[in-house]
């Protein structure tokens, strides 16, 4: 039996790239037997950058719905969000008292976080002991998670391992990474990769019109509608083949291959495609957004679910430690 967590940032409604690359796969795994499933939405790393209330609250409510409108179910697993549950702040503390400076201030993020934003905080610095604290809480074996974040996966276990160490007992469960190899990059509208910050999402859950704008927008080459068309390279037919069922993606790509077959019509079948395979998604997302009411109850439960296994955890280590 394994317990599994992940976190993701609160940072806007998720896109195709979040869902394909995280959320669908994170959903999965839950479904697997014998295994139990923490999941939560990361509002206190959030602050690390935005400091607007309202959107936060917005960003946290847009990607616990996502969750759920993937059908992630919340009744056999636990998802939450982080700020509820405040023990994780006390356990940052106790953990970053056993977090070596250099450690720290060799992770890449923080490195990267350095060179890029105008506002470098102490909360970007610890990060990854806020991240170690949401896993060593709740006794987590495995933590599937893009490879960006494996450094910091490497951080917790260290500061895991190193606490049981020096107090000569399994204080903490260390955690191992999951990182699926298979899991590919989905590229964006301009082919590059996928991201918020790129500003290329297909934003699966927005309105029509703007999904539609957005999907129009793909780049394309400037190979006249008859000729033949490569679909392993054009951005519109690789994004097909991950949204289409089997059937449809070879349809396409015969149609590609024969020419006479223009991007125009390849992006509304695209578009096409998209409503198909998440129009229970995003009614689902749109009814929960209606009723925030309904949400944050079923959050509130998620993190009362959360705190019974923080304050068990947190109740040896205050005991481990003396205080
Ligand atoms: P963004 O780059 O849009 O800010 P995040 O870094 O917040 O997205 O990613 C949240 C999760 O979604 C991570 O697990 C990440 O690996 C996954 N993810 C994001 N973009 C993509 C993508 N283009 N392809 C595959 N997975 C992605
Ligand atoms: N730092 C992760 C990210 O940006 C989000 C995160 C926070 C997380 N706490 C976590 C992921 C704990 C896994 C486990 O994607």
């Amino acid at each position: 039996m394994a317990r599994i967590l992940t976190g993701i940032q609160s940072s806007g409604r998720p896109h195709l790239g979040n869902l394909l690359g995280a959320i669908l796969p994170a959903i999965a795994l839950s479904k697997l037997p014998g295994n139990d499933a923490l999941y939560f939405i990361a509002d206190l790393h959030s602050l690390t950058t935005i400091k607007d209330a309202d959107e936060r609250r917005q960003n946290t409510r847009a990607v616990a719905a996502a969750w759920l409108a993937c059908g992630f179910n919340a009744d056999d697993n636990i998802l939450f969000v982080q700020s509820q549950v405040p023990e994780v702040a006390e356990l940052t503390w106790y953990l970053s008292c056993f977090a070596p400076y250099p450690m720290l201030a060799n992770a890449h993020s923080f490195k990267d976080k350095k060179e890029r934003l105008a506002d470098v905080n102490a909360g970007l610095f610890i990060y990854p002991v806020l991240m170690a604290a949401d896993i060593l809480l709740y006794d987590v074996n495995l933590v599937p998670v893009g490879k960006d974040q494996v450094q910091h996966l490497e951080i917790a276990a260290d500061i895991a391992r190193s606490i049981n160490h020096i107090y000569q007992q399994e204080v903490f469960v260390v955690p191992a990474p999951r990182v699926d190899e298979q899991v590919m990059i989905i590229p964006g509208t301009d082919g590059q990769k996928m991201s918020k910050s790129y500003g290329n999402t297909l934003d699966v859950f927005a309105p029509e019109a703007e999904l539609k704008k957005k999907v129009m927008g793909i780049v394309s080459d400037s190979t006249p509608l008859e000729d033949p068309k490569n679909p392993d390279t054009d951005v519109t037919a690789r994004l097909y083949n991950l949204v289409a069922t089997p059937a449809q993606a070879a349809d396409m790509r015969a149609k590609y291959l024969a020419g006479g077959f223009g991007y125009g019509h390849a992006k509304k079948e695209l578009l096409g495609a998209l409503l198909d395979t998440f129009g229970p998604a995003r009614q689902e997302y749109a009814r929960l957004l209606a009723d925030p009411a309904e949400l944050d109850r079923a959050l509130t439960k998620g993190a009362e679910k959360a705190r019974i296994l923080a304050r068990k955890r947190l109740a040896v280590v205050r005991s481990v430690l003396g205080f």
